[in-house]
């Protein structure tokens, strides 16, 4: 297996006042602190991002926004763009997740203007893709990652993509309780890092980080972050508790007792 260093990230999606955030945060650094052998990030609402920049200050884990605007500055009430988010302490955008892609008319178009634009602005991005129940069962999951992931990367080159991340995350696994399979998880992430070795190269598939994200808790990750090409986590409901995501954080302690 590739030298991937794992990736453990937080989506707080629509959670938490900005005090809230600021105290998970600060709960969050004092229970992970010790853990070198993971990247940590955690993604709090826009409002809180600047305090819990503050409250990560120095530490190991990394700040990261849900979402972010194509463009740098100017008239578009309400969006807020990649060197903002980037002032603000992020490092990395969570960009094309399913619930934009659900219910704010999020499409692969709007998810490539993104990614770029995250690039641009310094910031990494997290792209999503997962195909919904109704497509699995359709048996269409393969040709929707596909576009998914040909439309969202149009017109980049290998070059530009070294700091991406791809998290795979099928619809019907989260928030429901439902997690996919190691093995139906593995088979997925395989097919991506096969697809990406194709579109952009093979030194590119080999070092990308392919997390996965749906219903991610302590008792299954160890077990998923076993499979070959799963090389971290997404997580949502499990990581607005301090301290059942930094179990989640630490799945190698699992893995090894
Ligand atoms: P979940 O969400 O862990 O609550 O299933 C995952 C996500 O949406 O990133």
């Amino acid at each position: 297996m590739a030298d991937r260093r794992p990736f453990i990230a937080g989506n707080w999606k629509m959670h938490k006042t900005v005090p809230e955030s600021v105290e998970t945060a600060r709960k969050l650094v004092s229970l992970v602190g010790g853990v070198s052998d993971a990247d940590i990030m955690i993604a709090p609402t826009h409002v809180a991002l600047a305090p819990v920049a503050e409250a990560l200050a120095g530490s190991n884990v990394a700040l990261g926004a849900q979402n972010l605007f194509w463009e740098r500055e100017g008239a578009y009430t309400g969006e807020v763009s990649a060197p903002m988010l980037a002032s603000a302490g992020c490092r990395y955008a969570i960009i094309g997740h399913s619930e934009r892609r659900q219910y704010f008319g999020e499409t692969d178009e709007k998810v490539n203007r993104r990614i770029r634009a995250a690039l641009d602005g310094g910031l990494t991005p997290v792209f999503c893709v997962g195909e919904s129940e109704s497509e699995r069962e359709a048996e269409k999951t393969f040709s929707v990652l596909d576009k998914q992931v040909s439309d969202g990367l149009k017109g980049f080159v290998a070059d530009e993509l070294s700091s991406l991340v791809l998290a795979y995350e099928p619809v019907w696994a989260i928030g429901t309780g439902k997690t996919a399979s190691s093995a139906q998880a593995q088979e997925v992430h395989q097919f991506l890092r096969g697809l990406m070795a194709k579109k952009l190269g093979k030194d590119l598939a080999q070092s990308l980080r392919i997390l996965y994200g749906g219903s991610v808790k302590p008792d299954n990750v160890a077990e998923l972050m076993a499979m070959p090409d799963l090389d971290g986590a997404l997580v949502g409901g499990a990581s607005l508790k301090p301290e059942v995501f930094s179990e989640i954080v630490k799945f190698k302690r699992k893995q090894s007792s």
